[in-house]
């Protein structure tokens, strides 16, 4: 069955530099067990859907086609962070510096559209956050003082994307099934 999820896409510019910080962080931690995102998979994740059965897939990337009823907004990131909050590190994340209330509405729209195509709610809060890396083991020594980032990159939020992602021998391969404009609050709802 396919595997989708919803994200925040970043444009060439805004991969860059969040491939650049990685790196950098990648250097100065040197752990053995932490795993970078690679740079082409860079995004924000906004509703996960899971598993899907393929006869409804197609419903569900018309409806991920139609424009979302918020304005284009901006966000920057900066600042690191890791999951589980406690504790030794699985994920090692950038957040956002600002536009983190945009992404959280722009979240709910897309959940309660996919809701309307039967994807149940995730029980889990959402944290809007970037992920940098994974480790393989729990690790203690991502935990020490992460450093500082300052503004690490920004951009304008105009799209949502559909992505359907794969298993391959390499890890995972992401593609877009579809793309929802940001058209404006006093677009339509769908
Ligand atoms: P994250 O990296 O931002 O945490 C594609 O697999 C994306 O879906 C991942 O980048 C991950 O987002 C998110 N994801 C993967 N497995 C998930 C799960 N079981 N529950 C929620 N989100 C998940």
């Amino acid at each position: 069955m396919p595997r989708l999820f919803t994200a925040i896409e970043l444009p060439p510019a805004a991969r860059a530099a969040v491939a650049g910080r990685q790196a950098a962080f990648a250097r100065e931690r040197h752990d053995p067990d932490l795993r970078l995102t690679p740079t082409s998979q860079l995004h924000l994740t906004l509703v996960f859907l899971g598993e899907i059965d393929e006869r409804r897939v197609r419903a569900i990337t018309e409806a991920m086609s139609l424009d979302l009823p918020l304005d284009p907004f901006d966000v920057a990131f900066g600042g690191l962070g890791l999951f589980p909050v406690r504790g030794p590190a699985r994920v090692l994340w950038l957040g956002l510096e600002r536009g983190a209330a945009s992404v959280s509405r722009v979240f709910e729209l897309v959940r309660s559209r996919l809701e309307q195509h039967g994807v149940p709610r995730e029980n889990r809060p959402f944290v809007p956050h970037l992920t940098l890396g994974r480790c393989r083991e729990r690790s203690r020594s991502l935990r020490p003082a992460l450093p500082e980032t300052g503004t690490v990159a920004e951009m304008r939020v105009t799209t949502i994307t559909l992505y359907q992602s794969r298993l391959v021998q390499a890890g995972a391969e992401h593609t877009a099934l579809a793309h929802a404009r940001l058209t404006g609050a006093g677009a339509p709802v769908h």
